[in-house]
């Protein structure tokens, strides 16, 4: 009998690169027929954190020769000048993705703003029509984050029919999706959340823990079965400033067998994930 592995590490960074290679040569082999894939990014107003996240994902844009229309509007915009935004850039041939970064300001409604967003250019995932194209096991969108988790627990070699995967939290970007593509992949689902009334006892019987709350310390490692694969989206600041996720990640990598850090795990996936599907609507278009 093989001794299994303990604490092997998913390498976000190095499969976001890969991925992006393979977008670099579709966006290559686009524009060799005349179309260039293009993505318009939309920021309203002055948060921090959005503004770091837009830079990077039209460098990441940059980077793999899809072409980014970059739009930055101040706080005070109306929704009916976004609305106004979206519709022309729902028919602007050039751009194939449209991606309005949240969250907006409190005067705007975002729900009717995620909707305005052609299905055809959602690449965001976030609409009610993608998400029911998901939940219907049909062509489209997948939200970035959750699809990159899935690439994620591909990479790692493990199949997941007959597999009990635990997904903690059930947001509408990450968790309820995450859950469906997890089940799409044939594996049994469970759900836990802020009202779960035991959540080690679910996450003790799981293969793979995806764990998408927003704070530190959700997972630690008496909740873990040995050898099972822990996929962190947490991205939380702990009491030093150091970024870190929802996993106790020292404690769970002597139990899991594979293990997202934070960062270089999930957090390079959702940018990549994004491009794949900009590729994905530009070579639908063409
Ligand atoms: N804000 C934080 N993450 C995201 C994302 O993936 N898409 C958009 N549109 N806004 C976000």
């Amino acid at each position: 009998m093989t001794t299994p592995a303990y604490g092997q590490l998913i390498d976000g960074n190095a499969l976001s690169a890969r991925l992006r290679a393979d977008v670099a040569s579709r966006a290559l082999a686009l524009k060799a027929r005349g179309v260039t894939p293009g993505l318009a990014v939309i920021l309203v107003g002055d948060d921090p954190a959005s503004a770091v996240y837009v830079r990077n994902k039209v460098k990441a844009c940059l980077d793999t020769g899809v072409h980014s229309v970059f739009e930055k509007y101040d706080a005070s915009l109306t929704q009916d000048a976004l609305l106004a935004r979206i519709a022309a850039l729902n028919t602007d041939p050039s751009v194939h993705g449209i991606l309005v970064q949240m969250p907006l300001p409190k005067h705007i409604n975002p729900h009717q703003v995620i909707e305005a967003i052609a299905t055809a250019k959602d690449v965001d995932g976030f609409a009610t029509l993608s998400a029911g194209e998901l939940m219907t096991g049909q062509a489209g969108f997948r939200p970035c984050t959750p699809y990159g988790c899935m690439k994620l627990i591909e990479s790692t070699g493990l199949d997941l029919r007959g597999k009990h995967a635990v997904v903690i939290g059930r947001s509408n970007t990450v968790g309820k999706p995450m859950a469906l593509l997890l089940l799409q992949a044939n594996a049994t689902v469970t759900v836990c959340h802020s009202a779960t009334l035991d959540i080690g006892h679910h996450t003790r019987q799981a293969d793979v823990i995806v764990a998408a709350v927003g704070k530190r310390n959700v997972l630690t490692a008496d909740m873990v079965k040995p050898g099972a694969v822990v996929i962190d989206v947490g991205m939380n600041r702990n009491p030093e400033g150091k970024l870190c996720g929802d996993v106790d990640f020292a404690g769970v990598k002597e139990v899991a067998s594979f293990i997202t850090p934070v960062p270089g795990g999930v957090g390079p996936m959702t940018i990549t994930m994004l491009l794949v599907n900009t590729l994905e609507a530009a070579e639908r278009a063409a």
